[in-house]
C-alpha cells in the first residue's frame, strides 16, 4: 500500500481526504499539531474506515520533528499538505503568525522532502488567489491578484514558492488545488467542520443558528450585481473535494504532467447566499432565521470556477448536490449537539 503523509490530516478537509485515501487503497499517515482540530476527528476517521490511522502530533514548522517523521516513515510515496491557519480576519490581526505557519511549514516541508527524496506534493491553495476576478468563471489562467488579506497572501506566496522550486529543476513535482468553497460533512456524520468560536463561514453559521446556538444569520449585503443581489460562490461538497486529492496523488504517482500544475476545484456553478439558504431549508426542512445586513468588508461579490481543466486532465467531476452538502452539514451539526 502506498503511504501518503497528510499534514493537517485531522482538520476539516484533511480528515475527509484521509478517509478517501484509505478507501482508494492508500495508507495515510497524519501529521497534525491539533491547533485547529480535535482528537475526535481521529476517532471519527477510524470509526468510518474500521482501522487505526497513524498520527504524529507535531508542528510542521519544526524541521527536526518533521525529519524525525520522515525517518520513521522511510517509504512515503507523497505528501498532501493541508496544515495552515485559515481565518481571514485573524490573519489581518496576526499576520506574522500566518506567514510563519503557512509559508514556514511549506518551506520546511519542501526542504525535508528534498532531503528524503520524497518528490510528490499536493498543496492546498484557494480561489482567494484570484482576488476580485474581472471575468467569470475563473480559469487557471485568470490572473492571480494582490491578495486582500495576509491569509490570502500566504496562499499566493506558497504558489510562488512552488513555482520557483519547479523552475529550479528540483525533483519535486507538485499539484496545487485551488479550492472554491468546501461545505458539508461525511455522510456518516462522524467527521465534519469544527469551527472554533463564532464561525465566519456561511454554512457553519447557518447550521449553528438552525440548532439554536446563534440567534440569526445575517446575509452580508443584497445590493451586489448578482441575480438576487447577494454574493455568488461555488460551494462544493467536502467529500467531492477530498476525492480531488486522491486523483491528484494518482496523477503525480503515474509521473504524468508537469513539474507544477494548478487546478480549480469547484462545481463550476455560482450560487447566491440566498440560494444557499434556500437549499439548506429545502434539504433539512428547517426554517432558518435570517436577515439582510450590510456588506462585509473585503467580500468578493462573485466568483465561481471554470472546471474544464480539472475535468479533462484529472478526469474529476463533483457528484454531490448543494442540497446533499447542506443536509450532511446539518446531520453533522445535530450529531455534535447529541454528543455534548
Ligand atoms: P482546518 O483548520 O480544519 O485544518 C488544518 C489542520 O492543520 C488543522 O487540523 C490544524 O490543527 C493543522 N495545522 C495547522 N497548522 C499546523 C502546523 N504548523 N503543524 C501541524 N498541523 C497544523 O482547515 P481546512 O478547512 O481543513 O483547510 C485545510 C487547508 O485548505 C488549509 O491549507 C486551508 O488554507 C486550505 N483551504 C481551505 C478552505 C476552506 O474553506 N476550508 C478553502 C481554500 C483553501
Ligand atoms: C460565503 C458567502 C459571505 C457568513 C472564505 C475565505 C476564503 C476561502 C473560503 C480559504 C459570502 C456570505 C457569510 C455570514 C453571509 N477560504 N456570508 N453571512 O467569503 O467565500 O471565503 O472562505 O481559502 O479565503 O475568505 O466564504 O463562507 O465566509 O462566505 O452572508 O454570516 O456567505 O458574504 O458571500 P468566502 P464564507
Amino acid at each position: 500500500m502506498k503511504k501518503i503523509l497528510v499534514t493537517g490530516g485531522a482538520g476539516y478537509i484533511g480528515s475527509h481526504t484521509v478517509v478517501e485515501l484509505i478507501e482508494a487503497g492508500y495508507e495515510p499517515v497524519i501529521v497534525d499539531n491539533f491547533n485547529n482540530s480535535e482528537e475526535r476527528a481521529l476517532a471519527g476517521i477510524e470509526s468510518i474506515v474500521g482501522k487505526r490511522v497513524s498520527c504524529y502530533r507535531i508542528d510542521c514548522t519544526d524541521a527536526a520533528a518533521m525529519r524525525d517523521v520522515f525517518q520513521k516513515e522511510p517509504d512515503l510515496a507523497g505528501v498532501i499538505h493541508f496544515a495552515a491557519y485559515k481565518a481571514v480576519g485573524e490573519s489581518v490581526e496576526k499576520p506574522l503568525n500566518y506567514y510563519h505557519n503557512n509559508v514556514g511549514s511549506l518551506v520546511v516541508l519542501l526542504q525535508v522532502m528534498s532531503e528524503f527524496n520524497v518528490t510528490k506534493l499536493v498543496f492546498s491553495s484557494s480561489c482567494t488567489v484570484y482576488g476580485i476576478p474581472e471575468q467569470l468563471p475563473v480559469t487557471e489562467q485568470t490572473p492571480v491578484q494582490k491578495a486582500n488579506s495576509p491569509y490570502g497572501n500566504t496562499k499566493k506566496i506558497c504558489e510562488e514558492i512552488l513555482t520557483d522550486v519547479a523552475a529550479s529543476g528540483s525533483a519535486i513535482s507538485s499539484i496545487a488545488l485551488r479550492y472554491f468553497n468546501p461545505i458539508g460533512a461525511h455522510a456518516s456524520a462522524k467527521i465534519g467542520e469544527l469551527p472554533l468560536g463564532i464561525p465566519s463561514n456561511l454554512v457553519p453559521f447557518i447550521t449553528q443558528t438552525a440548532i439554536g446556538m446563534r440567534e440569526q444569520v445575517t446575509i452580508f449585503g443584497n445590493d451586489y450585481d448578482t441575480p438576487d443581489g447577494t454574493c455568488v460562490r461555488d460551494y462544493l461538497h467536502v467529500v467531492d473535494l477530498a476525492k480531488a486529492h486522491v486523483m491528484a496523488i494518482d496523477r503525480l504517482l503515474t509521473g504524468a504532467g508537469e513539474a507544477l500544475e494548478f487546478y480549480n476545484v469547484g462545481t463550476g456553478k455560482g450560487v447566491t447566499v440566498l440560494e444557499a439558504v434556500q437549499a439548506f431549508e429545502r434539504a433539512t426542512g428547517v426554517k432558518l432565521n435570517y436577515k439582510i445586513g450590510p456588506r462585509r468588508a473585503g467580500d468578493v461579490p462573485k466568483i465561481f470556477a471554470d472546471v474544464t481543466k480539472v475535468e479533462t486532465v484529472l478526469g474529476y467531476k463533483t457528484t454531490k448536490t448543494l442540497e446533499e452538502a447542506m443536509k450532511s452539514a446539518w446531520d453533522w451539526q445535530v450529531s455534535l449537539q447529541e454528543s455534548k
